[in-house]
C-alpha cells in the first residue's frame, strides 16, 4: 500500500486547518446571520455553542481524522466501520461524502463571484453612484440591480447568469483543480501558508478603514454597538439559538467531513489537542473580530444601523455584493478597497473550497486506489455539471444549503458523536483525542463530550425534524423539488459507491 500523504509541518497544518474553516462564512454569513437575529441577542447562543458544541467537536473530528489516517482511511464510510462493528456504519459514513460534496457544487459559484466582484471593482465596471441623503434603498437600487445582472437571479424559475459570472466560475474552477492536483502539502499546505497571512493582513487593513467610518447618517462605533450590546431577555428564541448553533457549525467547518479528512493526514502521535485549539482560535478571530468589524459597521455608519438590519435581513449577499461597493463608491481610493474586499473574499473562499472537495478526492484515493490527479478530475468534473442545478435554477442553492448546510451537519456531528463516545469507547475515544497532546484537556470535557455535546445535538435535530421541516417541505415550488431529486440521486450515488466498495473488500478477504 502506498503511503498515504502527511502535512509537511505543524504550521502549514494549523494554516490549512485555518484556511478550512475561515471562509465565506466569516465575512458573508456571520454578519448577516447576526444582523438578522438582533445582534448582541446573538452572540450569546453563539458563544454557549461554541463552548458547549463546537470545540468539543473540533476535538472530536480531528481525532476521529487522525485514527483514520493512521489506518489508511480519510473518510467517515470507512472510518466509522472501523469505529462501529455495525453493517450500517458505513452508511451513516455516507453523510461525510454527501455533505461536504453538495456544498461545495454552489460554494465554488459564490466564491467565483467574489473573484468576478475583485476584478471589476479594480477596474472601475462597478456602478458608481454617488450617496445621497434620505432613503439608502433609491441609491442600493443600482448595486442590487448590478448583482442581479451578475448572477441572473430574477424572479423567474430559471436564472440567466451573466458570460461574465459564468467566465469567472471557470476561471475559479481550474484554480482549486490546480491546487488539488498539487496535493496535500504541495498545494493545499503552500496556499494556506501564502494566503492566510495576506488574508488577515488584509482584513486589518479594511477594519482600520471602516471603523474610522463616520457620516452624518451614523459611525461604525454604533454597528459595533449593535452587534456587541447583550440583549438578555432575548434568549428564549429558539429560532436564534438554532441560528446561532448552524453558525458554528459552518464557521468551523464542522459536521461537513472536511476537518476530518484534513486530520487523516496527521501521524500517529501528532499533537490534536492543542492543534485545534490554535486553529479554531483562528477562525474565531478572523469571524468575530474580523468579519464583525466590517461588513456591519461600514453599512451602519453609512446607512444607519436600523437601515444596517434591513439590508442584511434582506438575503444573504447584499451586505457584501451590494452595499460594501456602494460606501466603497463613496470614500477615496475605493476601487482598490473594494479589490482588497472581494479578493480577502476570494482567499477566504478557496482555502475552504479545497478542504469541501477533499473528502470525495481522499475517498476515491483510498478506498478505490485511484491516483491522485485522476481522482481530483473525476470529483471536479462531476461537481462541475451538479454546480449547473443552483447555477440555473432558482432557489436549488438555498435547497442545497439547507439540506446540506443546515440540516445534515447537525446530524451528522451528532452521528460523529455517539460512534466515538458510545459505539467505540468513551474511554479509548478519550485516550485518542489526548494522545500526543501538548495540553491535556481537562476532565470536564470528557462528561461535555459523552453527554453534553451529543444532548445539545440530538436537541437541536428534534427541532428541525419537528418544528422545521413540516412547514418547510409544504411551502416549496417545483424548482426546489427538483433540487431534491438531485440530493436524492447524490445519497444514492456515494451508498452505491460505499457499497460496491464493501461487497470487493470482503470478497478480497475471503
Ligand atoms: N467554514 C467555511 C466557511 O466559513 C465553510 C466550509 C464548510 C468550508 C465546510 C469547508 C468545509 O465559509
Amino acid at each position: 500500500m502506498a503511503a498515504r500523504e502527511r502535512w509537511a509541518s505543524r504550521i502549514g497544518l494549523i494554516l490549512a486547518m485555518a484556511g478550512n474553516a475561515v471562509g465565506l462564512g466569516n465575512f458573508l454569513r456571520f454578519p448577516t446571520q447576526a444582523a438578522q437575529n438582533g445582534g448582541g441577542v446573538f452572540m450569546i447562543p453563539y458563544m454557549i455553542s461554541l463552548i458547549l458544541i463546537a470545540i468539543p467537536l473540533m476535538w472530536v473530528e480531528w481525532a476521529i481524522g487522525r485514527y483514520g489516517g493512521v489506518r489508511g482511511h480519510g473518510t467517515t464510510p470507512a472510518i466509522f466501520r472501523l469505529l462501529w462493528h455495525h453493517p450500517l456504519a458505513k452508511y451513516v459514513g455516507v453523510l461525510g461524502l454527501f455533505v461536504p460534496f453538495v456544498v461545495s457544487c454552489y460554494y465554488v459559484y459564490i466564491e467565483s463571484w467574489t473573484l468576478g466582484y475583485a476584478v471589476m471593482s479594480l477596474l472601475g465596471m462597478l456602478p458608481k453612484i454617488p450617496a445621497t441623503a434620505g432613503d439608502p434603498e433609491a441609491y442600493l437600487a443600482p448595486y442590487r440591480d448590478f448583482l442581479a445582472h451578475y448572477t441572473g437571479m430574477g424572479e423567474g424559475d430559471i436564472f440567466r447568469p451573466s458570460p461574465i459570472a459564468y467566465a469567472f466560475f471557470l476561471i475559479t474552477m481550474v484554480m482549486n483543480i490546480y491546487i488539488l492536483i498539487k496535493g496535500i502539502s504541495g498545494g493545499i499546505e503552500k496556499l494556506a501558508k501564502v494566503a492566510m497571512p495576506l488574508l488577515f493582513f488584509l482584513a486589518v487593513i479594511l477594519m482600520v478603514r471602516v471603523i474610522t467610518l463616520e457620516t452624518p447618517n451614523g459611525s461604525a462605533v454604533q454597528g459595533l454597538n449593535f452587534l456587541w450590546e447583550p440583549k438578555w431577555s432575548e434568549l428564549a428564541n429558539p429560532k436564534v439559538w438554532l441560528a446561532a448553533a448552524g453558525q458554528v457549525f459552518f464557521t468551523l467547518s464542522l459536521g461537513f467531513g472536511a476537518i476530518i479528512t484534513y486530520a487523516s493526514y496527521l501521524k500517529r502521535n501528532d499533537d490534536l489537542t492543542l492543534s485545534a485549539l490554535t486553529a479554531s482560535s483562528l477562525n474565531e478571530l478572523a469571524e468575530v473580530v474580523l468579519g464583525g468589524s466590517i461588513a456591519i459597521p461600514a453599512a451602519a455608519a453609512f446607512f444607519g444601523v436600523a437601515a444596517a438590519q434591513t439590508i442584511a435581513a434582506s438575503g444573504a449577499f447584499n451586505l457584501a455584493f451590494v452595499s460594501l461597493p456602494a460606501i466603497f463608491a463613496n470614500i477615496p481610493l475605493g476601487q482598490v478597497f473594494g479589490f482588497i474586499w472581494f479578493i480577502l473574499l476570494f482567499f477566504a473562499g478557496l482555502t475552504s473550497s479545497v478542504a469541501i472537495t477533499q473528502p470525495v478526492i481522499a475517498f476515491l484515493e483510498d478506498e478505490f486506489r485511484l491516483d491522485r490527479r485522476l481522482a481530483v478530475l473525476i470529483t471536479m468534473f462531476v461537481l462541475f455539471g451538479i454546480a449547473h442545478v443552483p447555477i440555473f435554477l432558482a432557489g436549488a442553492l438555498d435547497e442545497m444549503d439547507f439540506w446540506a448546510g443546515t440540516f445534515f451537519v447537525v446530524v451528522f456531528a451528532l452521528c460523529e458523536v455517539l460512534i466515538f463516545f458510545w459505539a467505540f469507547s468513551p474511554s479509548a475515544a478519550w485516550a485518542e483525542i489526548n494522545r500526543g497532546g501538548f495540553i491535556k484537556l481537562p476532565r470536564i470535557f470528557f462528561y461535555i463530550m459523552r453527554y453534553v455535546t451529543p444532548a445539545f445535538l440530538a436537541l437541536i435535530t428534534a427541532w428541525w425534524l419537528f418544528k422545521v421541516l413540516p412547514g418547510y417541505l409544504a411551502e416549496s415550488r417545483w424548482t426546489a423539488w427538483v433540487a431534491r431529486e438531485v440530493l436524492v440521486s447524490i445519497m444514492a450515488l456515494f451508498c452505491f459507491l460505499v457499497y460496491y466498495q464493501d461487497r470487493r473488500r470482503r470478497r478480497r478477504k475471503k
